[in-house]
């Protein structure tokens, strides 16, 4: 059987390792049966050090066997590259499952790509939906599990959704968070962090931020009200803001100067493990990440998602992630600080096994595909 594996941008990474680990002890364990063998596809989506390579390397995936070296572009032009870059590729190997993670461009482009090619398609964090158009994140959800053979859920919330939407049941299989795999083999390694060495942070007396959607960052008039905030916060407490590229680009445009603000960390992108230390030693989190709302509700950190919606509701019901806006922001942190937040559940299946039951699956439907 032969897997082909999609990671494109910087969310991916997380998702893509556990997977490529748990087909490895699979073929590991199966000596005497046919094992399986992966391809990983790189689109190139993301392609700065800080972006992408640091993941490879702190979560020990191999290099990809294709680079379709894509790089930025808008919407329509950068799913069209990864389309063009991947049709021949999936036409030179045609692989018994195409499986893609998450809900970015690259998402998008290899399902339409793999569709059009008659080939089945797998999709990791299935259901999601926050009902925003708006996000091309959602329309990348909505089509890529239009498409899909197997729809792998990680919460029961994505499971309602793809119901109604009327997927038909025995597509749906509800494995838990994949990112919690990730988050659960990294943390068993020891948790490091050289940047809370360099920085000299102390486990609840700092702030995490992470702030790179279009409607936080794009408008200059938003990313102004924003960081006034966040220089109010830093006269109270460190404010450790890992800058991703969109956002550094339109902080250059409305001129503002970090270092005027002594406690205002802005840094460079950082890591998988410094990431993880922080989200699980911050006082609070503010940030418009899906990925940190799930590592958050995991590690029952206090976290203040910027953003209007959510397509990760479970966060919220279940954990300790709440929806903010810049109004209601001053209030929001003052009650974090108080200590007048939630504990927290983990939901259901976030128990770093979902990539174990998700290759399970494709092992039986690959079988059933041949009937
Ligand atoms: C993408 C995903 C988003 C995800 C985010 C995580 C889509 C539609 N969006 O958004 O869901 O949360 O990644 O980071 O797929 N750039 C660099 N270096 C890089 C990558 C990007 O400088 O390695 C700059 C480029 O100027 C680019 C801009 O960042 O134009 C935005 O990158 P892009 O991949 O288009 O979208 P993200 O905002 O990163």
């Amino acid at each position: 059987m032969k897997i082909l594996m999609i990671a494109g941008a910087r969310p991916n990474f997380m998702k893509i390792a556990p997977l490529v680990k748990a087909i490895h002890s699979y073929n590991n364990e199966s000596k005497n049966k046919t094992g399986i063998k992966q391809v990983l596809v790189h689109t190139g989506q993301h392609y700065d050090h800080n972006m992408s390579d640091i993941f490879f390397r702190e979560l020990g995936i191999p290099a990809p066997d294709f680079n379709l070296g894509v790089g930025s572009g808008s919407q329509a032009e950068q799913t069209a590259k990864i389309m063009l870059a991947f049709e021949p590729v999936c036409q030179q190997l045609k692989p018994n499952w195409v499986v893609v993670v998450g809900d970015v461009n690259s998402t998008l482009a290899c399902s339409l790509v793999a569709a059009k090619l008659g080939l089945r398609i797998a999709h990791v964090e299935a259901g999601l939906r926050s009902f925003d158009s708006t996000m091309p994140e959602e329309i990348n959800r909505v089509v890529t599990d239009r498409l899909s053979d197997l729809l792998f859920t990680p919460s029961t919330d994505a499971n309602l959704n793809l119901r109604k939407e009327g997927v038909p049941t025995g597509k749906i299989k509800f494995v838990g968070n994949i990112m919690i795999d990730a988050l659960i083999y990294q943390l068993r390694n020891g948790e490091r962090s050289q940047l809370a060495e360099q920085l000299n942070l102390k486990p609840r007396q700092f702030a995490y931020i992470t702030l790179h959607r279009p409607s936080n960052v794009d408008n200059p008039e938003t990313l102004k009200a924003i960081m006034k905030k966040l220089v109010s916060l830093s006269r109270q407490m460190t404010v450790v803001f890992p800058v991703h590229p969109r956002t550094r680009k339109n902080l250059l445009e409305i001129n503002f100067k970090s270092k005027a603000y002594q406690k205002l960390k802005l840094i460079e992108p950082i890591g998988y493990s410094d990431s993880l230390w922080l989200a699980k030693n911050a006082s609070l989190v503010l940030t418009d990440s899906g990925g940190l709302q799930e590592e958050t509700t995991y590690f029952k950190t206090p976290c203040l998602t910027l953003r209007a919606n959510t397509e990760r509701p479970i966060t919220i019901k279940l954990g300790t992630n709440k929806l903010t806006d810049i109004r209601k922001l001053d209030d929001d942190i003052k009650e974090i600080l108080e200590g007048k937040t939630r504990k927290g559940k983990i939901p259901r299946y976030w128990d770093g096994l979902t990539a174990q039951r998700i290759v399970r699956h494709l092992v039986e439907g690959a079988r059933d595909g041949k009937e």
